[in-house]
């Protein structure tokens, strides 16, 4: 027997409805937010991560599906879904656009090599959206409200959000020459990815799971002394516009996102359900000025963010939330005998192709097996085609809720259900 590969998962029908559930939502949220939909490719020049998600992370580092194709190219599975966005908007010259920002969504598999476990694949599915163009703190606020609603719009209510400024470039390497000051003296103590991070890309000491508790770890310099005017006054805003709707927040000036574009606006949602697991990040994203210089464009701003469908169903799990799909069919076809099933499978044909939702019996079951199939589909209306009724040209219908039962016409028999079935909807 040949299994899944490690750390990917096959989502099987049951679970399947409650991704199209998911996704349909998703989808509508970002209509009703203006956002459209870009769709990239899977792989992508493996430079294109290297130099937009930043070499020293451990995505490019120890993470990424890397392979030579049979013309001898680099390409690597992508691990995320910006750099590719952006790629993509430089080179359809997006940015020549008259209406800016560019608000874009995207939906697909990523892929990352890391150490399987709860809330955390090798191949996981973002949803996530990219606004460029725009340099305002309301619109770093319309993405983090954004980010909650995906959340809120399915019911689920123990969120947290968390959000930092990492600022400007000059803000940054004021932060960073403190924190290299701040570390060296510790620089034996730290880990070995820590000593190699301090000089190449300090911040993401403070990220560090293994070093969390050092002692340095408490008195290192925070970025909320290091922020210039600028960077400070646009914080500032982000948190107004958020407090203008309504929207709670923490301010963490350790949060430290694992992507090297980022700046200013950097922001995490987590569960704070029980039971939810050791991760409990459900999303990321944040500002990434630079970004699209650094693909070769001209110099815009931009921001956005990503979750995984997968932590999204966990976190509906974890809060007992049960998605109102609805899985029953309107009408399944009970027939008996070689005529009867000649007949059903036109009327079948006939029902689906005005939008009734039918299923028949292919097992070659006995009548009360196949209404036993009709109660497992939670048919709302059984048709019954034995030899006698069709002989007299008729069928009996019977409403499975009620139990009561109608003979009618066989070539009637559409638009009767086709009332009772639309009827059926209209009511509820
Ligand atoms: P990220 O924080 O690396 O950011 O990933 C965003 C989200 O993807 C995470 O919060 C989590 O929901 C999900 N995720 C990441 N890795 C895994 C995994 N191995 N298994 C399951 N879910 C996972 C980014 O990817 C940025 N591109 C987000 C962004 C968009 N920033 C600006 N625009």
């Amino acid at each position: 027997m040949i299994n899944v590969p490690r750390g990917t998962e096959d989502i099987l029908p049951e679970q399947s409805k409650k991704w199209q559930y998911v996704e349909q939502k998703l989808q509508e949220l970002a209509s009703l937010y203006n956002y459209h939909e870009i769709r990239t490719p899977i792989f992508e020049r493996t430079e294109l991560f290297q130099r937009g998600v930043g070499d020293t992370t451990d995505i490019v580092q120890k993470e990424m599906y890397t392979f030579t194709d049979r013309g001898g190219r680099s390409l690597t599975l992508r691990p995320e879904g910006t750099a590719s966005v952006v790629r993509s908007y430089v080179e359809n010259k997006m940015h020549g656009a008259p209406q800016q920002p560019t608000k874009l969504f995207y939906f697909g598999p990523m892929f990352r090599y890391e150490r399987p476990q709860k809330g955390r694949t090798r191949q996981f599915v973002q949803f996530g959206i990219e606004a460029l163009g725009s340099a305002d703190p309301a619109i770093d606020a319309e993405v983090l409200a954004f980010a909650l609603d995906c959340y809120k719009s399915l019911g689920l209510k123990s969120l947290k959000l968390v959000i930092n400024s990492l600022g400007d470039m000059e803000s940054r390497t004021n932060h960073r020459n403190a924190l290299i000051e701040h570390f060296t003296p510790h620089k034996e103590e730290l880990c070995q990815d820590c000593q190699n991070r301090l000089e190449k890309n300090p911040l993401r000491v403070l990220d560090c799971k293994v070093d969390r508790n050092h002692p340095a770890m408490e008195t290192a310099p925070s970025i909320m002394d290091y922020l210039n005017e600028y960077s400070h006054t646009y914080f500032e805003q982000v948190k107004t516009y958020l407090e203008q709707m309504g929207i709670d927040y923490v301010v963490d000036p350790n949060l430290v996102r694992g992507l090297d574009y980022y700046n200013h606006t950097a922001f995490e949602i987590m569960s704070d359900a029980e039971g939810f697991g050791a991760i409990t990040t459900l999303s990321g994203g944040g500002r990434y000025n630079g970004l699209v210089e650094e693909l070769g464009g001209p110099e815009t701003p931009g921001i956005g963010f990503a979750l995984s469908i997968e932590r999204l169903l966990l976190a509906l799990d974890a809060e007992n939330i049960n998605l109102p799909f609805d899985e029953a069919i309107d009408c399944y076809i009970a027939a008996m005998g070689d005529l009867a099933k000649k007949e059903a499978v036109k009327l079948q044909l006939s029902l689906r192709h005005q939008g009734i939702k039918t299923d028949m019996d292919y097992m070659d079951k006995k009548m009360k097996a196949q209404f036993k199939a009709a109660d497992r589909l939670k048919a709302r209306y059984v048709i019954v085609m034995g030899e006698d009724e069709l002989n007299e040209g008729k069928v009996a219908i019977k409403n499975m809720e009620t139990g009561e039962q109608s003979d009618q016409p066989l070539d009637q028999v559409a638009s009767y259900l086709k009332k009772a079935v639309q009827g059926g909807t209209e009511n509820e």
